[in-house]
């Protein structure tokens, strides 16, 4: 008899008697077996994974596939922070049934964010939670080369010239929802309490849309249209990465939600193009004079309605997390926002010149505040490739292998006093040197949408990097810069007594204020008109 016939032998007789031995328990003592074994072979599996030299060490588990999901999901920088002391920069954990290698530090930054578009996907980790949101055939439902030439397209709505246009339109928004909104209803009111979760998001979608979908689109916001983006918000969760279509009533709202939204963007394309009415006004003028690929194939319009959707929501939660948090803490700053007043005063001339493009390039604390607020709350705690080819992790004897996620995470190095002294203090003057919104400079790499950094290892990220960074950080410090330019000048605003800037919340898309997050506010001139 050969070795393997002998051990199939053995293992069949093991089995046997492990079978008989089970039946000759009591019902209850069956039960407690069953309960216990998905445990003991967690456990077993755990230790053997242990012996493995070329694997990086797994973070302790006891529950099967639901693996760390509550310690990292509810507080993943203390997660983090506690895996790095026991396993150092490179771990493993399991997140619902996916097991996610992490690498902290800034090479963790080379490795994820310019891994190799063979051995990293960023659409096979994403594709779950973005597709039926945005709809199909852009960003994360198409082949990498797709979403590079869509960021092309997408960089001629954002160009300099088309800033100097928004200015004033953001400023026009800003102005409107102040007098307007029942929040601040400054028509009737010159002192309030206002929730910044409340107000911003709303301030973000005006603006947003005044700016990139138009005017038409933007008038669409005052009627029930609204209630639509919420629909399509609310199917927007993490959830969707585990379960994106179980017919939940969410889920159906959310789908036709997208239907009517992409619809109505249908609509105004068909209306422009009949009236042979193109221009340079938006990001929909931008997309239908230019939306042919490198290869001639051109986006449909249905794409090209997607297309918007994917752009309008990927600025939509990170710039509103971030002016929350900036509202927030100079509310706990007041003599920030008097440094601020001044930087405006100066600029502007005492109020006697028109905020512009470039009247907000010469306001470095201004530029230095957001950037402070980005560091010390990226709104996007953990990003994540899929591997798609044995990875080796340069200088150490780990391979992470095909079908793991990588995962890295900026925001982490964005909190360590190793890289920013005092970390946990909000200090614009640390970047007193630097008022630039992030880090661009060494050696280029163009992967088909504009120069950008080819290292990444600078511990500053709010925006990401490689062929997936973010193009929208020209427009974000825009829209961010305009509506906290119109903030300072206008209104004064602090916490109620006993409060102070509330704690992260960070298990929604991006990571947010706990609400309430209340200020009250003053005008600043009681009987100006805004
Ligand atoms: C404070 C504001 C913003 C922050 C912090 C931010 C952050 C990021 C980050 C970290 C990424 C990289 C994602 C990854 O590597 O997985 C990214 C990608 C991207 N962002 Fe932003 N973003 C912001 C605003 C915007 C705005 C306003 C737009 C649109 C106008 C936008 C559009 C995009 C697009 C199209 C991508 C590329 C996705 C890809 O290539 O996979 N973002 N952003
Ligand atoms: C389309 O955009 C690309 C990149 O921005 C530009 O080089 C090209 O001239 C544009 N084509 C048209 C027809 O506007
Ligand atoms: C690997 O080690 C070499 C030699 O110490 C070093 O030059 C290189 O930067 C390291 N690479 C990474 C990605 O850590």
């Amino acid at each position: 008899m050969s070795e393997s016939q002998s051990l199939v032998l053995k293992l069949v007789e093991f089995g046997q008697s492990a079978v008989s031995a089970f039946l000759e328990l009591s019902l209850s003592q069956q039960i407690s077996v069953i309960a216990v074994a998905p445990f003991l072979y967690t456990i077993a599996w755990q230790f053997l994974y242990s012996l493995r030299s070329d694997r990086p060490p797994m973070v302790f588990y006891w529950i099967p596939w639901v693996g760390s999901a509550i310690p990292y999901g509810r507080r993943p920088y203390e997660f983090f922070a506690e895996c790095q002391e026991k396993y150092g920069d490179i771990f493993s954990f399991v997140l619902l049934g996916k097991v996610m290698t992490v690498y902290l530090g800034v090479k963790g930054h080379e490795f994820v964010f310019n891994g190799k578009l063979a051995d990293v996907s960023a659409e096979a980790a994403y594709t779950h939670l973005t597709t039926p949101v945005f709809g199909r055939g852009v960003v994360y439902d198409c082949p990498n080369s797709r979403l590079m030439d869509q960021k092309k397209f997408v960089k001629g709505a954002l160009s300099k010239e088309s800033f100097t246009r928004y200015v004033p339109l953001l400023v026009e928004e800003v102005n409107k929802y102040f007098r307007n909104s029942k929040n601040y209803d400054m028509n009737h009111k010159s002192q309030g309490t206002v929730d910044v979760m409340v107000a911003q998001p709303e301030m973000t979608i005006f603006t947003a849309s005044r700016t990139l979908l138009g005017k038409e689109l933007r008038e669409k916001l005052d009627t029930g249209f609204a209630s639509l983006y919420g629909d399509l918000d609310k199917g927007f969760t993490p959830i969707n990465f585990v379960f994106p279509n179980i017919p939940l009533a969410v889920n159906q709202k959310r789908d036709h939600a997208q239907r009517t939204i992409s619809n109505t963007y249908m609509s105004l394309i068909h209306k422009r193009r009949q009236n042979n009415d193109v221009q340079d006004r938006d990001l929909i003028d931008t997309l239908m004079k230019n939306s042919t690929y490198k290869d001639g194939v051109k986006m449909t319009d249905q794409e090209i309605a997607n297309l918007l959707i994917g752009v309008l929501m990927g600025g939509q939660h990170t710039s509103a997390a971030t002016s929350s948090w900036a509202l927030l803490h100079l509310a706990d700053r007041t003599d920030l926002q008097e440094e601020l007043f001044e930087e405006q005063m100066r600029v502007l001339d005492n109020g006697n010149r028109e905020l512009t493009y470039d009247a907000l390039q010469e306001m470095p604390l201004l530029n230095q505040m957001l950037k402070e607020t980005l560091r010390l709350h990226h709104p996007l705690h953990s990003l994540f490739r899929k591997v798609m080819r044995d990875m080796q992790v340069p200088n150490t004897s780990y391979v992470v292998p095909k079908g793991y996620h990588v995962l890295v995470s900026p925001g982490y190095c964005h909190l360590q006093d190793a890289y920013f002294p005092n970390a946990k203090e909000f200090n614009l003057h640390r970047w007193d040197q630097d008022a630039a919104s992030s880090y661009n400079t060494g050696e280029k790499v163009d992967y088909g949408f504009g120069a950008i950094s080819k290292g990444v290892s600078s511990p500053y990220l709010p925006f990401g990097g490689g062929r997936h960074r973010c193009i929208g950080e020209q427009f974000a410090f825009l829209q961010m810069g305009v509506i906290m330019s119109v903030y300072i000048r206008t209104l004064k605003w602090h916490f109620a007594p006993g409060r102070t800037v509330p704690s992260p919340d960070f298990e929604s898309m991006v990571t947010l204020p706990q609400t309430p997050a209340e200020i009250v506010w003053e005008k600043r001139v009681p009987e100006q008109v805004v």
